[in-house]
């Protein structure tokens, strides 16, 4: 099926949508052939304003933006949110359709895995910390499907999100390790007016615990601010511990101070440093991370 029918064959309105990667593969060869740059933008749908900046970032510096969705199950453990993970395709047609991307590409699942899938990309060493260890298989998923879009796709450049520091590390090693010719940037996290990081599961939090939530990011903020004036990095990661108890969070995968290159552990405030945040809200897992320097 040729591009144009396939677009009409999606129940997507507005945005052109393309959902195997034969039809992908053509489309983007009409624009290689003329010369232009192509940017990717691979989420997971349920957009929101942080996968819009992405969208922008890709829309300002390249000449055509592809975006993805797929609720990838290859990076969801076997007790996390795979069947709850919200998904509404039609708003995120209107959402991109607004935004002016070029191409939406959602590809059935089977499409991406076909009977008798059986690679798997893993990356070691960064993706056997911080949400690595809470969630053995998920990088190993992230690194498996990003390995494809852009083998799929050949983007010159894709973009990826602050939000998910430690994935855009992940993603980074995994395009240089593969000779992939993707330039990996990273799009600052976009925040509600009282600092909680945008993110498709804070539709998971209830009134009471939405108020608690951006607790996470001013505590993160008053940590790096400790660090900065001298405050000892075990002493500040304790009284983070503290204050996220005392605001109501629950179990917490992990607090850590790290450099932001290799994500082992730093001694002091040195220059690199970051704040990496695991926590447990209700039902909802948040993350979020901050850069100790201003
Ligand atoms: P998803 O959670 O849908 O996120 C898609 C992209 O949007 C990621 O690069 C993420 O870091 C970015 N993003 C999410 N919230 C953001 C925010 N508040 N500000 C800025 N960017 C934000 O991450 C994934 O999907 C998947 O793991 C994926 C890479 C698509 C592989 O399946």
């Amino acid at each position: 099926m040729g591009f144009d029918q396939q677009a009409k064959a999606a129940d997507v309105t507005g945005i052109p949508c393309v959902r195997t990667v034969v039809d992908l593969r053509s489309a983007i060869a009409r624009w290689r052939a003329a010369g232009e740059t192509i940017g990717l933008v691979p989420t997971m749908g349920a957009l929101h304003d942080g996968h819009l900046a992405l969208v922008a970032a890709s829309l300002e510096k390249m000449d055509r933006t592809v975006v993805t969705i797929l609720v990838n199950p290859l990076q969801f453990g076997p007790e996390e949110d795979l069947s709850a993970y919200p998904r509404n395709e039609a708003a995120d047609g209107e959402k991109l359709t607004a935004a002016a991307a070029d191409l939406l590409y959602a590809p059935a699942i089977e499409e991406m895995y076909p009977p008798g899938f059986a690679t798997e990309v893993r990356v070691a060493g960064l993706t056997e910390m911080l949400c690595g260890a809470s969630r053995p298989v998920h990088f190993a998923g992230v690194a498996t499907v990003v390995a494809k879009l852009f083998l799929q796709a050949q983007p010159d450049a894709a973009f990826f999100g602050e939000k998910d520091y430690q994935q855009w590390l992940v993603v980074r090693r995994l395009a240089r390790d593969l000779d992939m010719a993707v330039r990996v940037e990273r799009v600052a996290t976009m925040r509600e007016g009282d600092g909680l990081a945008l993110s498709s599961r804070n539709a998971y939090l209830t009134p009471e615990e939405r108020a608690i939530a951006p607790k996470l990011f001013e505590m993160l903020g008053q940590m790096a601010a400790a660090i900065r004036k001298g405050r000892a990095i075990d002493d500040a990661i304790a009284w983070g511990k503290d204050e996220l108890r005392r605001a109501g969070f629950g179990k917490i995968d992990y607090l850590e101070v790290r450099d932001q290159e290799s994500l082992v552990p730093i001694e002091a405030g040195e220059e690199g440093a970051r704040i990496f945040a695991a926590v447990h809200l209700g039902k909802t897992r948040l993350i979020d991370n901050l850069a100790v320097a201003d």
